[in-house]
């Protein structure tokens, strides 16, 4: 992480020692593990899973969580080609970002010989949007043609901590219709086709049990680990392997993250400098929108769940400052102009990757230079984003807009688990910096119960 100069060296070396405490103080949270009756776990088990499910991978093999989510994800695997995922916020975002950063970019699209046994995957119960699932379930009606004749069969995954979102159980109570439709209504078949993920109580489990669903066909996001946190659980790790990730890449880089977090001195450690930076550039500079500047259009999904994140744990008390993800250079030509002379209520957090996957295009030659690119012809695509990157901060540091740079060696399952496991204890820190309690999400819940309310009155 480097930062410009909008804050001075000795503001940094005095938040340090407050810094060492909140670190101490989160990592005393993890031990509270089996709290008195009256006060919920807390959501810091996020901290050691990773590290804890690698353990049990490493001590208990076939018989560990983490083998168990490897082989329900390989059994989907090989009963359908299609899958549907239905989830919102903590339940979608996770999957939807390690989809959308580390799968082929055009996955759906790819000739089944290219996505060798990977089923294509759709996203559905994080909008209530009636058309966009009639387009699904026609896509589904009209590629899934005959099960007997086995070529096309489709399934889904279903992830709800609480078991009770209104959005998640009204797009399942749907889709569970349709596989009715298409498989008979054989309990037993249909079975195959669907992986339950939720809390270890609540109304889906229920409905799940009812249906004949055994415990060990349901996968369970453990109850210390909040919904926005739980990526590196079955939430986010089942829906990877179905994408057929490497996830214990993912996991090894989390732990990594988290063990980072708690050992090294802050000139080492991510964690501690974002938080540091964010904060103090919050709190005491006023730039209440947070920017997570993504040079690569394939993180824009790892920003979306960032937005979240930052938005549930911290937007408290009139509090907290408000994410806004932008892909680079795209928004330069949209909310750019804003960013360089708009009002300077702004941070920019930039994420850059060293290397891309493919080999790097030249721009090439022409016979009519007409568009004057032939001066440029040896320079390569990340040549040209090189240079809107370098432009763009020699822009901003000309007009005094603050930024930081987070540079990624490559986007990969170890890079993205160290990430997101950076970003989410950084979250933490920065909230026990502002004295607010990153866990839980208020304000969400009233709507929630509003929602219930109005639509069970009329
Ligand atoms: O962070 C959270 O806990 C929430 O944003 C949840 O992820 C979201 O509300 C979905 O909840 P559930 O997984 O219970 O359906």
């Amino acid at each position: 992480l480097q930062t410009n100069n909008f804050l001075t060296p000795e503001r940094l070396e005095a938040l340090k020692p407050q810094l060492q405490a909140i670190r101490s103080r989160v990592a005393g949270e993890r031990e509270i593990r089996n709290p008195p009756p009256h006060l919920k776990p807390l959501d810091s088990g996020f901290i050691d899973y990773p590290g804890l499910l690698l353990e049990q991978f490493r001590t208990r093999g076939d018989s560990s969580e983490l083998s168990r989510i490897l082989a329900v994800a390989s059994r989907l695997r090989d009963n359908v080609d299609r899958v549907v995922l239905l989830g919102i916020g903590g339940s979608y975002l996770g999957a939807r970002a390690l989809f959308d950063s580390l799968c082929h970019g055009q996955h759906n699209e790819l000739p089944p010989r290219m996505r060798l046994g990977k089923p294509r995957i759709y996203f559905e119960g994080h909008t209530v949007d009636n058309d966009s699932l009639q387009d699904l379930i026609e896509l589904l009606e009209n590629t899934c043609v005959d099960p007997e004749l086995r070529e096309e069969r489709w399934g889904t995954i279903v992830i709800s901590k609480s078991g009770g979102t209104l959005e998640t159980a009204t797009a399942y109570r749907i889709i569970r219709n349709e596989l009715n439709r298409y498989y008979g209504n054989s309990l037993d078949k249909i079975r195959k086709f669907i992986v339950p993920i939720t809390g270890s109580t609540g109304k889906f489990r229920e409905l799940l049990k009812a249906e004949g669903f055994a415990d060990d066909q349901i996968l369970t996001i453990p109850e210390n680990v909040g919904g926005r946190f739980s990526i590196f659980t079955a939430a986010g790790l089942l829906p990877a392997a179905v994408m057929g990730l490497d996830v214990r890449a993912l996991l090894i880089g989390a732990a990594s993250m988290t063990k980072r977090f708690l050992e090294e001195p802050f000139e080492r450690n991510p964690v501690l400098q974002y938080a540091a930076v964010n904060y103090l550039m919050t709190e005491e500079k006023g730039k209440n929108v947070r920017v997570l500047s993504v040079w690569t259009k394939k993180l824009e999904a790892v920003g979306l769940w960032y937005d979240q994140l930052l938005s549930e744990s911290l937007g408290k008390r009139g509090r907290g400052a408000t994410p806004l993800t932008v892909v680079q250079p795209r928004d330069l030509h949209s909310r750019g102009q804003q960013h360089q002379e708009g009002s300077r209520d702004k941070v920019i957090n930039n994420i850059l990757i060293r290397a891309v996957r493919h080999v790097p295009m030249q721009i090439g030659m022409a016979d009519n230079n007409q568009d004057d690119l032939n001066g440029i012809s040896r320079k390569t695509m990340p040549d040209v984003l090189d240079a809107a990157y370098k432009g763009t901060m020699q822009a901003y540091a000309d007009s005094a807009r603050p930024s930081s740079d987070i540079t990624l060696p490559a986007i990969n399952e170890h890079a993205l688990g160290q990430l997101m496991q950076m970003l989410m204890l950084a979250t933490v820190i920065e909230g026990r910096l502002m004295n607010i309690n990153p866990y839980g999400q208020p304000g969400v819940e009233a709507y929630k119960q509003n929602m219930n309310k109005i639509l069970r009155s009329k």
